[in-house]
């Protein structure tokens, strides 16, 4: 069942991603060789609570944190830890949801700690391309198709993995929602976008081999081969004219600027 969306539940919706969006920019703000995911995860959990909000994804099937803080050959749902210690070089997934309002937000934006190789840097930089290139079919009319295409063209021509196992989603009131939204497939193919659909769109990208494992945690998706993988995820309110980017990157890249 996919809900459409008022014009009033797209604004709480926005009020929800700005606010995800504002705790990531903490959160990225805090990123810094020596510091834990946990303090990460407690700083974003304080942040979104003093905002009114509770994190949507503690207790979320039985999820134990805030956040989700993914690293390096981590793909996505690591686990914060007080023994998950960030160093130079190291690539951060930091995945964050609130509930404020009745509706739900979740955002991702893969960070870097400090000075990253060149090839970890272009893996984030076309990961967040292949979200914009995703973002830009979020028009009523196209289909789910079109977008995971074009995450997938993208990713493909630089001869990096797409993960199959997991994929975006419709979200409101719920987190997931109808449809599911892939990181991969045909263009003119699966549900139609229409007017007032929220999605998430998330690509999950890794430097090497596309296939995971979920480690015995219950959560940890990482690479099979060991290789880096990033994720960013916006969420987006598909209109007539094109899509409404609900998450605003701005807030992040401003905090983390000459960092
Ligand atoms: N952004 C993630 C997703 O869409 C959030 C779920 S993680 C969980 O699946 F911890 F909340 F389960
Ligand atoms: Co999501």
């Amino acid at each position: 069942m996919i809900y459409l969306k008022t014009d009033e539940e797209i604004e709480l919706l926005r009020e929800n991603n700005i606010l995800v969006s504002r705790t990531l920019a903490e959160v990225g703000r805090r990123i810094a060789p020596g510091v834990t995911t946990k303090q990460l995860d407690t700083l974003a959990e304080e942040f979104i609570r003093s905002h009114g909000a509770v994190p949507a994804f503690l207790g979320y099937m039985g999820y134990p944190a805030s956040l989700c803080i993914s690293v390096n050959d981590r793909v996505v749902h690591g686990i914060p830890s007080d023994k998950c210690v960030l160093k130079e070089g190291d690539i951060v997934s930091v995945d964050c949801g609130t509930f404020l309002k009745g509706f739900v937000g979740d955002s991702a934006y893969t960070f870097a700690v400090g000075e990253v190789s060149d090839e970890a840097r272009q893996l984030m930089e076309v990961t967040k391309e292949a979200l914009y290139k995703g973002t830009a079919q979020a028009k009523a009319g196209n289909r789910v198709g079109d977008i995971s295409a074009a995450v997938q063209e993208y990713a493909e021509s630089f001869g990096y993995g797409v993960v199959r196992e997991l994929e975006g989603h419709g979200c409101g009131r719920k987190m997931h929602e109808d449809p599911g939204v892939p990181n991969y497939g045909a263009r003119g193919r699966g549900p139609l976008l229409k007017e007032g659909m929220v999605i998430c769109i998330e690509p999950m990208i890794t430097m090497g081999n596309k296939a995971v494992v979920f480690e015995r945690d219950g959560w940890t998706v990482r690479t099979r081969d060991g290789k880096p993988a990033a994720h960013y995820e916006f969420a987006v309110a598909v209109r007539k004219g094109g899509p409404d980017v609900l998450t605003d990157y701005s807030i992040i890249e401003e905090a983390i600027k000459n960092e």
